[in-house]
């Protein structure tokens, strides 16, 4: 028997995406027709806002969730997932607005879920890619992943990205109010509650290429708040490996 893996949300999670979200969205629903859309908006300046009300009011599947101040990422995809949750979809689907994200590469990971309960669209497996990206930032995102599989001992290898796909059910288990990561270690926090929880992580290849428009928000708080907690998770996770070998 196949299990209903509709219906389809994705979440885009926007800071100043003006000129990146109808693109993306019109993108979206050329590739995965049924999908929904939320936004989840943290009151961008640039007036994402309103494009994505514009949106929504001329499309049911567009659904935004306006929030007050930029709380960064993690706390807009807990909000985001949240929503989601109670109005019962099957899926959760996790996309950057600014068009790195290929939607093409969604029926692909959809597809991948039938066997897994999380899928990763990973840049560093077999067949995945990284376009216009500058040297000195690949060589940090490279070297962010390599530390977080030492940390923890992780042996997912791309553990920081953002284009992803969710069963609810892993969601639902993972009890998101207890999660504290606001930024982008919050890909990282998810990553390694889904494999302690017993669920099945599968990466398949996506090309991420970067943004023509706006800029990154990945700034020095976040990269600090990142180096912190992957160090407090690695050191807990050894420790209890340790633990365990001399209590066997
Ligand atoms: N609502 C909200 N609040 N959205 C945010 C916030 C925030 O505080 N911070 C960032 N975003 C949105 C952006 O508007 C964009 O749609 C998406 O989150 C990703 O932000 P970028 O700033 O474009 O991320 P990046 O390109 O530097 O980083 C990408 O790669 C990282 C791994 O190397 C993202 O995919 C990250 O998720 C990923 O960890
Ligand atoms: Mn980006």
């Amino acid at each position: 028997m196949t299990e209903a893996l509709e219906p389809v949300l994705v979440v885009i999670p926007t800071y100043n995406e003006r000129e990146n979200l109808e693109p993306i969205v019109k993108r979206l629903h050329a590739a995965v027709a049924k999908a929904h859309v939320l936004v989840v908006d943290d009151g961008s300046p640039d007036g994402t806002g309103e494009v994505a009300d514009k949106l929504a009011a001329a499309d049911d599947r567009v659904h935004v969730l306006h929030r007050t101040e930029k709380a960064g990422l993690g706390r807009a995809y807990v909000a985001g997932f949240e929503w989601g949750i109670e109005r019962g979809y099957a899926v959760l689907v996790e996309m950057d607005a600014d068009g790195s994200h290929a939607p093409e590469d969604l029926p692909r990971m959809l597809d991948a879920l039938t066997d897994a309960d999380l899928v990763i669209g990973s840049r560093y497996v077999p067949g995945g890619k990284v376009v216009n990206w500058p040297k000195s930032r690949e060589v940090f995102s490279r070297g962010a992943n390599l530390y977080s599989r030492i940390a923890l001992g992780a042996r997912i290898k791309d553990i920081t990205a953002g284009f992803r796909a969710y069963r609810r059910e892993v969601l639902e288990k993972l009890k998101l109010q207890t999660v504290a990561s606001a930024g982008y270690c919050f890909q990282i926090d998810l990553t390694i509650r889904t494999e302690e929880a017993g669920f099945t992580v599968v990466e398949v290849p996506i090309t991420f290429t970067e943004r023509e428009y706006g800029e990154s928000k990945m700034t020095g708080p976040v990269v600090r708040e990142a180096l912190l907690r992957v160090t407090k998770w690695g050191l807990r996770r050894r420790g209890n490996q340790l633990r365990s070998l001399f209590t066997r």
